[in-house]
């Protein structure tokens, strides 16, 4: 038995797309909802079409991946009519719907647009894009993200949670748990992709990606300890009604269950998803289930955040 549930909403399971992995149009969309996952989360979208960065801006590598999208999407209006259409279907579990705005006001004009709606589902704000050249990541800045949030929950009365990037200094925990506790958040979903790396092939003396001279959010094997952190660091300091995805570097089951001995209660695949494709949730559902037989545990309660210290 997989089913979880976060804020008053309730899942198959724990599992669910990395938001910008399989998720810009509604053929890949369909495709999720199709697959063994618990649910699905739309690709960030601005208020207007984006064409993003040039390419390539994804590039797989041995120990995970690097990306400089740039934002690519159809516009808010498309993954709004999106999940607007699911919802009637009573087969279709609650979905997430992710904004990115350029922007404090171009989110607000997105919230107060859904807002105006009758989505029923969760929204993400997200505040930790990397990849758009001259625009730094809302969340590195604590005052810049108290008056957005401040903002944000004066026009907007839905679910909402918000999507993070990784910190590494326990101060900073502290600082941002304490302003996230200040608000009904539905959730926070960590880690985005750790910012700015740069992936260097020696035999061609070369980076990866194009944009931004090579550098890129990595994903994948590089940043599970660093997820694992952000999870359980967050989860000692937050209120418990305030959520948490687990997001970075799941490659398999147990990967899946140490974010959920970490604090998670969901757990979203970037990385492993781009390189298998949708079946990949068949695999880690089968995987995570194996594990918990063999430790004897039947609920994902049974050891959740219950990870031990020496
Ligand atoms: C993009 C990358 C991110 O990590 C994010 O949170 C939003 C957008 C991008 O490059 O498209």
């Amino acid at each position: 038995n997989l089913t979880t549930s976060l804020h008053n909403y309730t899942f198959q399971n724990p599992l669910m797309n990395a938001s910008g992995v399989h998720c810009y149009t509604t053929e890949q969309l369909d495709e999720l909802l199709a697959s063994d996952a618990g649910t699905l989360v739309t690709k960030s979208a601005t208020t207007e079409y984006r064409q993003g960065n040039p390419e390539p801006r994804y590039r797989n590598l041995a120990l995970g991946s690097i990306n400089s999208m740039g934002l690519p999407n159809e516009g808010l209006k498309y993954y709004l009519d999106y999940v607007l259409g699911k919802q009637t279907d009573a087969q279709v579990p609650p979905l997430f719907l992710s904004v990115a705005g350029l922007s404090m006001a171009e989110d607000l004009e997105m919230l107060a647009q859904i807002e105006k709606t009758d989505f029923n589902g969760l929204t993400e704000l997200n505040l930790s894009c990397p990849n758009v050249p001259g625009k730094p990541q809302v969340a590195y800045d604590f005052e810049a993200t108290e008056k957005m949030l401040d903002e944000a929950f004066s026009i907007f009365h839905k679910p909402l949670g918000v999507k993070l990037p990784p910190y590494f200094d326990l101060a900073q925990f502290d600082i941002m748990a304490n302003i996230l506790n200040k608000y009904p958040l539905a959730y926070i979903n960590t880690i985005n992709s750790v910012g700015n790396g740069l992936y260097i092939d020696v035999d061609s003396e070369t980076v990866a990606i194009k944009p931004k001279g090579g550098f890129g959010g990595l994903g994948g094997a590089y940043i599970l300890p660093t997820a694992l952190a952000n999870v359980h660091a967050f989860r000692q300091r937050l209120n418990p009604e305030i959520a948490i995805i687990g997001t970075g570097g799941v490659q398999n089951g147990a990967d899946v269950f140490a974010h959920i001995l970490a604090g998670a209660d969901m757990v979203q695949v970037g990385t492993q998803l781009a390189k298998d494709g949708p079946a990949v949730f068949t695999r880690l559902t089968q995987e995570l289930t194996n594990l918990m037989t063999e430790k004897n545990y039947q609920t994902l309660a049974d050891f959740r955040g219950k990870v031990k210290t020496l």
